[in-house]
């Protein structure tokens, strides 16, 4: 595991209470996530394996959710918070109902990538990482998508798209918004 340069947790995680919430459904996320630690006999080391199971439960890892694992890993919330801040995997924040992810490869920079991205941030009033207010679109990038030679490439809803143009890919937004 790469060196984690330790992170102070935001300021709403410290002051927010520690239980959970109490809906039928966010008990049973909550028992699937007890049942990895019980697996994993509540060791330290078992971290990056509890935030998965519960990103996976959950969805992203809500503040609540994030006291939870460092109360019954008996960690302190700096490390937990460190750990799930730092792999790109982890999202602290729910995530749209679609998503586009730019690439960002050195094929695709090359080719106008990021222009794609900042008109796409520009349109969409958020920045990469975000979502958008309504909930509707998160703006990702990665570093190549295996699809270099229809560079510049970006994933919309998992399905590629290929020698886009920012035009292009606000088309290819709106149509998948507009199917909802
Ligand atoms: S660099 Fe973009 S797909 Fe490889």
């Amino acid at each position: 595991m790469p060196a984690l340069s330790p992170q102070a947790p935001p300021d709403r995680l410290t002051q927010h209470p520690s239980s959970p919430q109490d809906s039928a459904t966010c008990d049973r996320h909550y028992k699937t996530l007890d049942t990895t630690l019980k697996r994993n006999h509540y060791q330290p080391d078992a971290l990056i394996e509890v935030l998965h199971k519960a990103q996976e439960s959950f969805g992203y890892l809500e503040d609540e959710v994030l006291l939870y694992i460092a109360r019954q890993l008996k960690q302190p919330l700096s490390r937990v918070y460190g750990v799930a801040s730092f792999y790109h995997l982890f999202s602290l924040k729910p995530s749209g109902i679609h998503n586009c992810v730019v690439c960002l490869g050195t094929a695709c920079y090359v080719k106008g990538a990021r222009q794609i991205l900042d008109r796409l941030e520009l349109e969409l009033a958020i920045k990469v990482g975000e979502t958008t207010s309504d909930g509707q679109i998160s703006l990702l990038s990665a570093r190549c998508l295996g699809a270099c030679g229809l560079a510049p490439a970006a994933v919309f809803d998992g399905e590629v798209g290929g020698k886009l143009t920012a035009e292009d890919a606000l088309a290819r937004l709106q149509a998948l918004t507009i199917n909802d």
